[in-house]
């Protein structure tokens, strides 16, 4: 069957104390609607997802795009939200899920899991789970393994309120019979909302059947403030790193290391603690990886060695078996094979030939405040220590600067380049100077 998703996104999150709507905060680099349209965009045979959002959320269209978003003008409730989508989704057929946009770690399984038994010949597929606080949460009531009824916390009587199975919002509805129900909701309960959950009893009236999926409480938790936020990217920092240990990467400290949703890793690599993988990171084969370094948008070839306290920028290209050592920056420049560039440097939009050995120190001056030039550096390149490098220059292959040079023109190659001051020798000037020095100070 045909799958379509209405993902619902419209409240604002005042509790997230933020100008930015609430599914635009980030989890493991990756704002949460886009973790559920990703994971959405796994399922076999995904027709269209329809973000539902509030006024003024431009910057979330723009983040969902080519996806499609619909407005509720005002909020109402669940089955208000779930029905500003209908313009975009009349008349289609197969399943349409629904989803939180503030519940971004729901499994694929899972998903999988509730188009399963709605094909099986049910209507409506509520996923349920069991958390070990129900709180307020809607109770599922069930009887002879029959849905019967979804009752909000609101509305519940004390003994629908002991029902442990909760309602996590997320539903599998048949696409056919979804915006009917919807057009038949009313607001006559405690929150003088429309809900969505009224379908279910909706449906059962009719003789449509309904059924539960039950998830885990992980999988569905919601951020509604900040610290459900750092809760919920723990447990999608715990989930990233189990994966790459079972690729084949050594962490030493696994809880110290933090991944992007999109970071790309080979196997055989070790991983020193305190390492942060920003967006946009390829790391190849045997690759090691020092303690304490930063990485975002960078791409490490196989057999290199970086840190610690290394900093890669985006676009910093670091090629197989080179050597990055401690304080040193790389921002938008290729580092070709077996180059090394070991010590407290900074390289930016610079290409360093292979082999090519940087010493401690070297500056690249990029940047004149107006614009950004570039630095070509050979093959077989030794920069002495402290050499600074004013960009636009090239320096050829096999040559050579004097350690603290400022190097401003472009060097052959095989030359050597020395560009800074002379060493005089002025004998005895130190004894002279300091015997002055102190007879002026006792006065003689
Ligand atoms: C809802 C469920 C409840 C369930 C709980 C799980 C209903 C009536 N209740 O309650 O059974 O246990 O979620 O977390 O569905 N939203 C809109 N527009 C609206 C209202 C909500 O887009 O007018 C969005 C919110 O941004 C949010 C989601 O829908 O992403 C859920 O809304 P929320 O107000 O948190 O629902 P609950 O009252 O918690
Ligand atoms: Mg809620």
């Amino acid at each position: 069957m045909n799958n379509y998703a209405i993902i619902l996104a419209a409240g604002q999150g005042t509790r997230m104390k933020s100008s930015l709507p609430k599914v635009m905060h980030k989890i493991a680099g990756q704002p949460m609607v886009c973790h559920l349209l990703s994971t959405i965009s796994k399922l076999n045979d995904v027709k269209e997802s329809v973000v539902v959002v509030g006024p003024n959320m431009d910057i979330v269209a723009k983040a969902v795009a080519p996806n499609k978003v619909a407005l509720q003008v005002k909020q109402q409730g669940t089955g208000d939200a779930v029905k500003a989508a209908k313009d975009l989704l009349n008349g289609v057929k197969g399943n349409i899920l629904i989803l939180y946009g503030d519940t971004p770690l729901i499994k694929l399984e899972t998903l999988e899991k509730m188009i399963a038994r709605r094909e099986s010949g049910y209507d409506v597929v509520v996923l349920g789970f069991t958390p070990a606080d129900a709180g307020r949460y809607g109770r599922l009531v069930v009887k002879n393994e029959k849905l019967e009824k979804i009752v909000e916390f609101k509305d519940a009587s004390d003994e629908e309120k002991a029902i442990r199975l909760c309602n996590s919002g997320v539903m599998c509805v048949n696409a056919e019979k979804l915006f009917k129900w919807l057009d038949n909701l009313n607001n006559n309960n405690a929150a003088k909302e429309y809900y969505l959950t009224d379908i279910v009893e909706m449906a059962n009236k009719e003789g449509a059947k309904c059924s539960v999926v039950e998830g885990s409480e992980e999988e569905l938790s919601g951020a509604n403030s900040r610290a459900d936020l750092a809760m919920i990217e723990k447990i999608a920092q715990k989930e990233l790193r189990n994966k790459f240990l079972n690729q084949g990467i050594t962490m030493v400290d696994p809880e110290t290391v933090y991944f992007s949703y999109d970071t790309v890793m080979g196997k055989d690599i070790t991983i020193e603690p305190n390492v942060i993988f920003e967006t946009g990171c390829v790391v190849d084969d045997e690759v090691e990886i020092k303690g304490f370094c930063h990485f975002e948008g960078a791409h490490i070839r196989k057999g290199a060695k970086v840190g610690p306290f290394a900093r890669l920028r985006p676009e910093a290209d670091i090629g197989e078996n080179c050597h990055i050592g401690d304080f040193v920056e790389v921002k938008k420049s290729v580092i070709d094979a077996g180059a090394k560039v070991n010590h407290l440097s900074y390289i930016g939009d610079a290409h360093i030939g292979s082999k090519t050995n940087i010493g401690a120190g070297t500056i690249t001056c990029n940047y004149d405040g107006y614009f950004k030039s570039k630095t070509d550096i050979g093959a077989d390149v030794f920069i002495g220590s402290d050499t600074v490098i004013v960009a636009p220059c090239k320096i050829e292959d096999g040559a050579m600067t004097a350690a603290g040079s400022v190097i401003t023109k472009d060097v052959h190659a095989d030359a050597m380049a020395v560009a800074r001051g002379r060493q005089q020798e002025y004998p005895e000037w130190s004894k002279n100077f300091r015997e002055q020095k102190r007879k002026l100070k006792e006065g003689k």
